[in-house]
């Protein structure tokens, strides 16, 4: 019996011990991924502005965000889906690494939030259209987890007049 109870103790250490590195894995892979996506978002490195225009626009009456002004811009990948009006195509269909980024500003035009999708259909965030769905402050923290594969998005971003999930089309016609 006495050479039990440590053992015991041993085990029930080494089990909490590989407990915690694995779930601090998970975060860390989580956070990287998260990081990754952010930092895509922020650089405006190769975008192009909806309608080739990078003038702030007054949010739509169908936004559901606080945030007064936004701007919208599509990386290199994405931009294929823009007519010669910089609006998106009717019928798009979005490439692997296709990434878009509403910058979400308050009145004197400073980004407070991005607000992105980004199509990765591979990863396990990823939604079953391949997109995952991320939404940042600008410092890089984490609004709403891309985890959670866009479930508080992705329902208005389906209503009708949608193209694509897009919706800049149908409030900025
Ligand atoms: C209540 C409806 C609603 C919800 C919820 C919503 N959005 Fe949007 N979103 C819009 C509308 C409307 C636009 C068009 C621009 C505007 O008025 O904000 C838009 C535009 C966007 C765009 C620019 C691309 C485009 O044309 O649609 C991105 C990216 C985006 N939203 C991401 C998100 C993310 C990420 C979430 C969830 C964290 C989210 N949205 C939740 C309504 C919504």
């Amino acid at each position: 019996m006495k050479t039990i109870k440590p053992l015991i103790a041993l085990l029930s250490t080494a089990c909490l011990l590989s407990l915690l590195i694995s779930s601090c894995k998970y975060d860390n892979v989580e956070g990287r991924f998260e990081t990754e996506i952010f930092n895509k978002a922020k650089s405006t490195n190769g975008y192009v502005w909806f309608k080739y225009s990078n003038i702030s626009l007054q949010k739509s009456s169908g936004s559901g965000h606080v945030q007064p002004l936004l701007k919208t811009r599509y990386n290199a990948v994405a931009a294929g889906q823009l007519d010669s009006l910089g609006r998106i195509k009717i019928g798009a269909t979005f490439p692997e690494e296709s990434m878009v980024v509403k910058e979400l500003l308050d009145n004197s035009g400073n980004i407070e939030v991005y607000a992105v999708l980004y199509k990765k259909s591979k990863h396990p965030n990823a939604d079953s259209k391949g997109w995952v769905w991320g939404y940042y402050n600008k410092d890089g923290t984490v609004v709403i987890s891309s985890a959670l594969k866009g479930k508080d998005c992705s329902g208005c971003h389906s209503q009708s007049g949608n193209e694509a999930y897009m919706l800049m089309n149908k409030y900025y016609p």
